[in-house]
């Protein structure tokens, strides 16, 4: 839910950088695009954000680059050391998608990008609800992360990181909670939101959610 991943974000933090940078072949292709994958969620965004997942703040820079102003989120102290260096200005806060400190100012945007697989399905649904309360008339989601089209693609997806060699990528897809891309439309309208996803990569997807007008 919030906690279970720290330790291995704490040891990864270090070594980050270098993975998203296409260092570690076996995430090359999750990874592919990244930076652009994040300047597209910064571009979508607007006004005060609320940043969940900060991890080294790749996201963040991105988004404060925009004029934009950046409330962060991040359940890993190894993490939040880590870009606590790089923009000691940032307002950051120890908590995750289903508790954190709620910022005093109306929020626009809810950002995240690799991080909302974290969450089962059933807690994705329980944080978009609570962000449909946080966020603004106008408010906005924009997320970027992996997610397929079908179970069986998943599972495609799941066999070919086997047969490559790739077994911390197979266990994550195994382990970690990848949902598909029906499952998170039904979560964002039943959370009252419109959702548009737009593939990024072979993994990862944009998705992003405006409030259903009433
Ligand atoms: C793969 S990293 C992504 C970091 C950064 N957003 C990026 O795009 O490079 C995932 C981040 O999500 C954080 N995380 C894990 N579980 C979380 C949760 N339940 N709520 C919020 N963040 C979480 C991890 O600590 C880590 O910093």
């Amino acid at each position: 839910m919030g906690i279970e991943f720290n330790e291995l974000f704490d040891q990864w933090a270090e070594s980050y950088d270098s993975t998203v940078a296409g260092f570690d072949l076996e995430y090359k292709d999750v990874f592919a695009r990244y930076e652009d994958i994040l300047e597209n969620v910064a571009e979508r965004s607007e006004g005060f954000v609320v940043e969940f997942g900060v991890g080294t703040g790749n996201l963040t820079e991105k988004l404060l680059a925009e004029g934009l102003e950046v409330y962060g989120v991040e359940p890993s102290k190894g993490m939040r050391e880590k870009v606590r260096r790089k923009l000691p200005e940032l307002q950051l806060v120890d908590g995750h998608f289903l508790d954190f400190p709620v910022p005093e100012e109306q929020v626009d945007t809810v950002v995240s990008t690799y991080a909302f697989h974290h969450l089962t399905d059933d807690e994705k649904g329980k944080a978009l609800v609570q962000f449909h309360r946080l966020l603004g008339p106008k408010g906005k989601i924009v997320f970027a992360d992996t997610v397929f089209l079908t179970e069986l693609a998943k599972e495609e997806k799941t066999e070919e990181a086997e047969q490559k060699g790739f077994f911390r990528l197979a266990r994550d897809l195994r382990t970690e909670f990848y949902s598909t891309i029906p499952n998170l439309m039904d979560l964002f309208h039943a959370a009252g939101f419109e959702v548009k996803f737009d593939q990024q990569n072979d993994f990862v997807w944009l998705m992003e959610a405006t409030k259903k007008e009433r």
